[in-house]
């Protein structure tokens, strides 16, 4: 038996979009003047929600003047690469909940050597935290987002580092995964935890016996719902008239609804199911074009699909997505499996009864997250994705429906009325500092049966093949997009784009501008290695906006790169960074970067800054010149004001090998939640051996010889005030 390399972090395991669509560079079209969308405003004053709190929106003035008003209240953490979490002088944390962590007050402690049985995970923390969202509580158990004390906190369940969840990692016999409880552990440990914590005397801690814990993982019932329910391409053995589906999977960021739901988000899914090629022939060419597209290959990750025998409710098998079976519409096997995965997923917390719904109107890609977007009274919802692989695009979704604040607690009714009814619409972003929101409609141009390049079907073949669709808009290829968040000050959408390795020098474009090379202890990093922060205005503050003006927050880099070219913001080595990937508005509209890097390692493990923002427009236009091997390309991109020490600092830096994502707050800003996940996660390096721990790269948080685990964590300030800054 010899032990699967342990999957990269997620900064490896992405698709490049290789389409034909070309780079915005190559299809210049500068139809709107930054004055037509600088002449908008954020209009009157207006009551509305934002995570369910209520806020009061000022005219764009008052907000950055509030954000001004705004400092940072900590001297900044130095780089590190120490195995522990240093902070900034004046907080504590302490560790909420941690891999296999108990959710049930009868069930054992972890012990953490692989001997947990795989079935115990029903009532366990999964593996690798990511995004997550607290909802606070009334005593009487339904949402109050005004309470500090109490609450839901949900929380994604990425992946696995499989080494570690078993005795001596995963067994393969032949090619074959040989151990069935291995793979039932590994499919349980990913998903959502929903798990109650409560404020004691010594900080937040879990409350075992809550009725409102639960675990959702990849084997949970699941309903289809949206444009996309009930196609024919949706139909699997398990739900022949495809209205059902079972499990989430690689859930990686998130969102959350104002009527008190939370999403989670189908990131790298199409990774773990397998298709032999030998049914080709029986495949039509749209299939074979999207399983492509989306990045379904021949060896799915973990090889789950080759556990025999398989069980009779095929929950190994189903992650082969060839054809086994006789019918001809999919009942008997599951070819279309992968149909049903990719999805946004709405999770009714407070219902520990409900079956969660896949919102399919929302489109089908690697999602990110799902980020709110200001929530106005009268005016459509908004929400906005982005998927996370190189040359991906950025999507956002507009309910038909207005919001009606009658409509908070209503749960999936609420549900069913804001998601599964709207326009999806992908980002242009323009050579001129503007933008458009284009939208994915069929029937519309070009997404049609006629079309050569996919052959349309009807909106449920668009959402399906969101990815697809959106080539044929001409959407503009970004540098691989992560998480959103959007300021509760003004409306303006901030996203990180992570880093492309796949940048090549003739294909910058104004939003994303940078081809360089980052030598990492002497070994060429080409392209966008460091990665950048967007962001954009809607014309007249409207969510619902076809368009938009955009510039750049922040361009990542080392503190000692080129500041002509490369470090753009003029970072300095107390907030330089790389890879920004987690991104969080505090309700005092303070911004939290969280960073999931490689390319910086040499000199620092991950980190967590805080990040005064200011607004787009607030900088300046800048020619950028790219080299490499004595060849030269330009482009031409808008720079945010550089933040300085004064509003960007470095708060938080993570053990070895971790990365830092998820992040939420309490409704009162005075305790910030914080995923370090996946410490020690490089298992396939030359001298790792899972019998000697001495060879583990982290043994946080337990120390000592311990294996690591991925932790939320709960930061407070000493003196109990509020986190990383202060109103001035
Ligand atoms: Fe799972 Fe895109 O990070
Ligand atoms: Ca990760
Ligand atoms: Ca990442
Ligand atoms: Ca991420």
């Amino acid at each position: 038996m010899s032990p699967l390399p342990s999957l990269p972090n997620d900064t490896q395991n992405d698709t490049e979009n290789t389409s034909s669509n070309p780079e915005f560079s190559q299809i210049l079209s500068a139809r709107l003047s930054r004055r037509d969308l600088l002449k908008g405003s954020f209009g009157a004053a207006a009551s509305l929600y934002l995570g369910g709190s209520s806020l009061l929106l000022t005219p764009a003035g008052d907000a950055n003047a509030a954000a001004r008003r705004l400092k940072l209240n900590f001297t900044a953490v130095s780089k590190s690469t120490a195995d522990k979490v240093s902070l900034a002088t004046g907080y504590s944390y302490r560790i909420v909940l941690q891999t296999g962590d108990p959710l049930a007050a009868d069930v054992p402690d972890y012990a953490n050597d692989g001997s947990d049985e795989a079935e115990s995970f029903h009532h366990r923390a999964g593996d690798h935290n990511d995004g997550m969202f607290f909802f606070g509580m009334n005593k009487s158990g339904s949402w109050n987002p005004t309470v500090s004390e109490q609450g839901l906190l949900c929380v994604n369940h990425e992946n696995i580092t499989a080494a570690f969840l078993h005795p001596t990692g995963q067994s393969i016999v032949n090619d074959k995964r040989a151990v069935s409880g291995e793979v039932l552990k590994e499919m349980l440990a990913m998903g959502v935890s929903i798990v109650e914590v409560r404020k004691g005397p010594k900080g937040f801690e879990v409350n075992r016996g809550s009725r409102f814990n639960r675990r959702i993982t990849t084997l949970t019932e699941m309903d289809l719902t949206g444009p996309a329910a009930r196609s024919p391409v949706m139909i699997t053995k398990y739900s022949p008239d495809g209205s059902r589906s079972r499990g989430t999977l690689n859930n990686c960021s998130n969102g959350h609804t104002p009527w008190g739901t939370y999403l989670t988000c189908e990131e790298n899914w199409a990774f773990f199911f397998s298709r032999s090629s030998a049914d080709d022939s029986k495949r039509t060419a749209k299939e074979l074009t999207a399983f492509k597209r989306y990045g379904i290959g021949a060896k799915g990750t973990y090889q789950w699909a080759t556990v025999q025998p398989d069980t009779e409710d095929n929950r190994f098998g189903r992650w082969d997505a060839s054809i086994k079976g006789s019918s001809k519409d999919g009942s008997d096997d599951y070819r279309n499996e992968p149909n049903t995965f990719g999805w946004v997923v709405e999770i009714d917390p407070f219902n520990p009864q409900s079956t969660s719904k896949k919102r399919t109107a929302l489109g089908r890609f690697a999602h990110e997250g799902a980020w709110p977007g200001l929530v106005i009274p009268g005016q459509p919802l908004v929400w906005y994705m982005g998927c996370d692989s190189r040359h991906e695009y950025i999507y956002k979704y507009v309910s038909n429906a207005v919001w009606d604040p009658r409509d908070i607690g209503r749960g999936f009714v609420a549900g069913d009325k804001y998601l599964n009814d709207g326009k999806l619409y992908v980002a242009r972003f323009n050579a001129d500092g503007s933008g458009d929101w284009l939208e994915l409609k069929y029937g519309q141009k070009g997404l049609e049966r006629t079309n050569t390049y996919y052959s349309f079907a009807d909106q449920a073949d668009v959402l399906i093949n969101a990815r697809l669709a959106a080539d044929v808009l001409g959407a503009t290829k970004m540098d691989r997009p992560e998480w959103g968040a959007v300021n509760p000050a003004n409306g303006e959408v901030y996203m990180t784009l992570t880093y492309n390795p796949s940048r090549a020098l003739d294909k910058v474009d104004a939003a994303n501008p940078r081809f360089y090379n980052d030598p990492k202890n002497g070994v060429a990093q080409k392209g966008n290695a460091n990665g950048h922060i967007i962001r954009w205005a809607e014309q007249d503050g409207k969510g619902s906006a076809t368009r938009f003006q955009w510039d750049v927050f922040l361009f990542a880099a080392r503190s000692t790169a080129d500041r002509e070219n490369i470090n753009l913001s003029g970072l300095s080595a107390d907030n330089d960074f790389s890879s920004p990937d987690g991104l969080w508005f505090a309700r005092s509209g303070l911004l939290w970067v969280e960073t999931d890097d490689h390319a910086y390692r040499d000199a620092t493990n991950c980190m967590l800054l805080a990040a005064i923002p200011g607004r787009v427009g607030d900088g300046s236009k800048k020619e950028v010149v790219n080299s490499d091997n004595g060849k030269e390309s330009r482009a031409t991109t808008y720079v945010g004001a550089a933040p300085g020490d004064e509003r960007l600092r470095r708060f938080l830096v993570g053990p070895v090998d971790c990365e830092i994502t998820g992040i939420t707050e309490t409704p009162d800003g005075r305790a910030l939640f914080v995923n370090i996940q996946h410490p020690g996660e490089t298992t396939n390096d030359k001298g790792f051996d899972i019998t000697r721990p001495e060879t583990y790269l982290s043994h946080w948080p337990g120390g000592g010889m311990s294996r690591p685990r991925s932790a939320t964590i709960v930061i407070t300030r000493d003196d109990g005030g509020p986190i990383g800054a202060d109103l001035a």
